[in-house]
């Protein structure tokens, strides 16, 4: 199976002209608990496990596509137009390659609140975005099931911004990858709060697909990865089922560091964490130790979001004066 043939299964019978001159959607980044590390299929970005993520409300992106009568794309981020041959456009053109029926030309332009590629899956945000538009635009009228599928083309972690609140990706077991999307659970956590501590907003050195294919082929440690991620899912689902606080925080720690340390295991080693990194860390345990209830999470980059509920945020704000307090079940 390719991305090609994944499209046209989801698509057969749908409409491929439109009336609409262009349509726009709004997307929310998520930030994953228990990660995706790891693909089973690299062609349509199917994982080796399940995952499961927390929408991020208003953060994320908003994509207006528009159908223009030029002879190449023209791709806009935040006002700007986007060289042809940056990695941006190269990625984008390749996953509306995938959509250029009637040899269609798009006008994309994305308003995107988070910082792009420095491990805040502005990707996810992104992808999820595009099909959401792209939807409207066509009037395909998908399932939520559906666009995530179609956004796992773009990006794994994608499959999982359909939606608001807690998404488990079940990694499926089909091989089109038909049962591999997104799910909402219906759990909501109002004093829920995600921090995100951005010291660092530079493109990440190397991007997750490179790192997730050098840690499964070379590193020792991942083969114990599948089984605590089974484990870590069955008990932050019962977590979040229960509000269980310290236990999603502890989970969801343990979870991010466990993947990093596939990465310094792989070989050549990747590391993401840049010294700011660390002194977070000690300071986030160092709070810890001293009664704060507060965890992180990690991605691929040096930032870590920051895990805590609403009776901690005036202490969390003057701990980390920089932070941003995302809210994703109240705003
Ligand atoms: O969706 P990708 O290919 O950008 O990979 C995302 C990988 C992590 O952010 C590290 C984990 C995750 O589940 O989002």
């Amino acid at each position: 199976m390719n991305k090609a043939e994944v499209v046209k299964l989801i698509l057969k019978d749908r409409p491929t002209n439109t009336k609409l001159e262009s349509a726009t959607a709004f997307a929310p980044t998520n930030i994953a608990l228990i990660k995706y590390w790891g693909k089973r299929d690299c062609a349509i970005n199917l994982p080796v496990t399940d995952s499961l993520s927390i929408a991020l409300a208003n953060k994320g992106a908003t994509t207006k596509i528009s159908l223009i009568d030029q002879a190449e794309d023209e791709y806009w981020v935040n006002e700007q137009l986007m060289a042809a041959d940056s990695a941006f456009s190269t990625r984008l053109n390749a996953f509306l390659n995938l959509f250029r029926f009637q040899r269609y030309h798009f006008k994309v332009e994305t308003k995107i609140n988070i910082p792009i590629a420095a491990g805040l899956a502005s990707s996810a945000c992104g992808f999820a975005a595009v099909v959401k538009a792209l939807n409207e635009l066509f009037a395909w009228q998908l399932s939520d099931a559906e666009l995530s599928i179609l956004s796992r083309m773009g990006s794994g972690s994608a499959s999982r911004s359909i939606w608001q609140g807690f998404v488990h990706w079940q990694a499926g077991i089909r091989e089109d990858g038909m049962d591999s999307h997104g799910i909402a659970l219906k759990a909501t956590w109002p004093q829920l709060c995600v921090g995100l501590a951005i010291f660092n907003s530079a493109k990440k050195s190397i991007g997750s697909t490179e790192a997730m294919n050098r840690t499964v082929a070379t590193s020792k440690l991942y083969s114990a990865w599948p089984q605590q991620v089974s484990n870590e899912l069955a008990a932050i689902k019962s977590a979040i089922a229960n509000h269980d606080f310290n236990a999603l925080g502890m989970i969801s720690e343990h979870n991010a560091l466990s993947m990093h340390a596939t990465m310094l295991s792989a070989w050549p080693p990747i590391l993401y964490a840049q010294p700011e990194t660390l002194s977070m860390m000690n300071l986030i345990w160092q709070l810890r130790d001293q009664g704060l209830p507060i965890y992180f999470t990690q991605d691929a980059g040096p930032n870590l979001k920051l895990l805590f509920e609403e009776k901690a945020s005036d202490e969390i704000r003057l701990q980390f004066p920089n932070v941003e307090i995302i809210r994703p079940f109240t705003c």
